[in-house]
């Protein structure tokens, strides 16, 4: 028994910001946001939400699946910048989808939410609990970025994908590593509301992104590399078997790095981060989704998806389409 994805769907917000139009906000130029990210533009929400964003990816990935929502039994929104605590989004995905059977909950491990909200859903379908899963990562970032900070706003984008997985006995996903270091927080961090009740109003703080970029650079391209070699290694496969990695988006020189490190030709790292940005959580089932609708995926092709962020949370997954 394995567990397959066997539909994508991707939703962008309509809006598009290209460098240019950062640079009339704050003091930047397309030609650094360029070399030192890959980014040319990203979709920016003007009224769309995690909510409607995740929703619109779940249609299209049952409708790509050919399912109906009353099939779907656990549906899963990783997410990091939810509009509300609660309800959470996967409830209110829920309720616009009409999946009424489906048990939804919310998930948050950043921009490694998506892949650690699909081995969830897979240990719940191995478990023999349900038999499929719809997992949604979505993000409105632009709701959490500081719009007059130049090293975090010309980074992120707002979108979300989704992917419909189900047990099967072809083989699918065929194993995950994740990891999680929690000492590291400090490097990548957004606090939501501060404490204020009769009995303390704690001072202020900014409620924006704040990143040290060189930290979060260095734990990228060191410990992606280790945990992609860790599940193949316990798959008995290596970096050159792998046909396409289809990685978190966060920056061209973080994924050039890896593919360095794993001494693997850079065209089997597909990216579009250039027209999308940073998405976090939405970032891989987006692209896996755009590369699912050209048809770029072929059966029996062996893909390696990995996350990595704020957390420290970072993780990888080897798959047979
Ligand atoms: N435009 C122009 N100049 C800028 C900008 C900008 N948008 N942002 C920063 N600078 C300036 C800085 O002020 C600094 O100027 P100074 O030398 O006069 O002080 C100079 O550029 C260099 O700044 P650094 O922060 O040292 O630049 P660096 O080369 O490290 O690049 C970057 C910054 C792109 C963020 C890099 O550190 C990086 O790629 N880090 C990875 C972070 C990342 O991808 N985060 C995404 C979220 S986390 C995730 O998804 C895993």
């Amino acid at each position: 028994m394995s567990v397959k994805i066997i539909g994508t769907g991707s939703a962008l917000p309509q809006k598009i910001v290209t460098n240019d139009d950062l640079a009339q906000m704050v003091e930047t130029s397309d030609e650094w946001i360029r070399e030192r990210t890959g980014i040319g533009s990203r979709h920016i929400s003007t009224g769309e939400t995690v909510v409607s964003l995740a929703a619109e990816a779940c249609e299209r990935a049952l409708e790509n699946a050919g399912k109906n929502p009353a099939d779907v039994q656990l549906l899963l929104v990783a997410t990091a910048a939810p509009e509300t605590g609660i309800p959470c989004a996967a409830c209110q995905v829920q309720s616009i989808l009409g999946a009424g059977s489906a048990v939804a909950f919310d998930l948050n491990a950043a921009c490694a939410g998506f892949l650690f909200a699909l081995h969830t859903a897979c240990a719940y379908i191995e478990a023999g609990i349900y038999e499929n899963a719809l997992i949604a990562g979505g993000e409105v970032l632009s709701k959490i970025v500081d719009w007059t900070d130049r090293s975090t706003c010309v980074l992120f984008g707002d979108g979300a994908g989704a992917v419909l997985v189900q047990r099967s006995e072809q083989p699918g996903i065929l194993g995950f590593v994740q990891h999680s270091d929690g000492t590291k927080g400090e490097v990548l961090q957004c606090h939501s509301r501060q404490l204020s009740n009769p009995y303390i109003s704690l001072p202020f703080d900014s409620h924006f992104v704040k990143m040290d970029g060189r930290e979060v650079f260095a734990f990228a391209v060191r410990q992606v590399p280790a945990c992609i070699r860790e599940v193949l290694e316990r798959n008995s496969l290596s970096p050159a078997d792998v046909d396409l990695y289809v990685l978190h988006q966060a920056n061209r020189r973080i994924v050039e790095g890896i593919a360095r490190r794993l001494s693997v030709e850079e065209d089997r790292f597909p990216m579009n981060l250039d027209r999308v940005g940073n998405m976090s959580s939405a970032a891989i089932p987006v692209l896996l989704d755009e590369l699912n609708r050209e048809g770029r995926l072929r059966q029996g092709m062996t893909l390696v998806l990995s996350g990595f962020g704020a957390g420290l949370t970072y993780g990888a997954c080897v798959l047979r389409w």
